[in-house]
């Protein structure tokens, strides 16, 4: 049997608050180390044969409902994290890119992300999409509006082409923590992906486990509705 291609990769990062709980620690602590794990993440995918895209859902629409002191840490981190990262996306050939509705962001968050994309274009080992103030069912609804807007016919072909992510479908999603929930994150892109849950929290997560799980992955029968 010939072995699964892993092209996309999708991650659902999640853990952090209960990561740093356990060591009696605030809860922005689990995202400072989360936000190191994204990065030794990222680096290892880069390296890899044959993944090309790696999205990650970073901020939900829904994670605006935590304290505001925690979402201004967050806004905060991300800012400071693209600011430090740039050198490692260039040494590595990743391009960053960003999905969601960045309006709602501060200008300066918003001038960082658009700089770091154009900063990044043209590195081709990978590209990693953060979502960012994303979710599924508005992008799908937006996509679809955009398609009707230039009169296009609504087709499974322009309601894919019209999304934020017309990259490709998505091979695999892992999502951390434990947690067997799709949270609103890539409905359509996610139609026939393998699925993988791991219990370990957002910042134990490594790249041996991501290892085993690509692994994993590429034993896996898919046969996408045949036989
Ligand atoms: C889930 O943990 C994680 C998030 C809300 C977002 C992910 C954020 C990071 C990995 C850090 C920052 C990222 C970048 C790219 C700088 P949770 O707080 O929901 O954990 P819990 O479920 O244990 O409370």
């Amino acid at each position: 049997m010939n072995k699964n291609t892993l092209q996309h990769l999708a991650i659902i990062m999640d853990g952090n608050g209960r990561w740093a709980k356990e060591r009696g620690e605030k809860r922005v602590k689990g995202h400072e180390k989360g936000a190191e794990v994204v990065r030794e993440i990222t680096n290892y995918c880069a390296n890899h044969p044959t993944i090309e895209t790696l999205t990650l859902y970073a901020f939900s629409t829904e994670n605006w409902k935590r304290p505001k002191l925690e979402v201004e840490f967050l806004m905060q981190l991300l800012d400071k994290w693209l600011k430090n990262e740039l050198e490692s996306y260039q040494k590595n050939g990743v391009r960053f890119q960003a999905i969601g509705e960045l309006s709602r962001f501060s200008s300066k968050l918003q001038k960082r992300i658009v700089d770091t994309q154009e900063a990044t274009k043209d590195n081709s080992k990978l590209t990693q999409i953060l979502a960012l103030n994303y979710g599924s069912r508005s992008e799908i609804v937006g996509a679809v509006n955009r398609a009707l807007k230039d009169n296009q016919e609504i087709t499974e072909q322009s309601i894919g082409a019209y999304l934020q992510t017309p990259y490709s479908d998505i091979d695999l999603l892992i999502r951390t923590s434990g947690e067997l929930r799709i949270s609103n994150f890539l409905l359509w892109q996610l139609s026939y992906s393998e699925l993988y849950f791991t219990p370990t929290l957002w910042p134990d997560f490594t790249p041996s486990e991501l290892d085993e799980i690509i692994a994993h992955f590429e034993a896996r029968e898919r046969r996408f509705g045949g036989v």
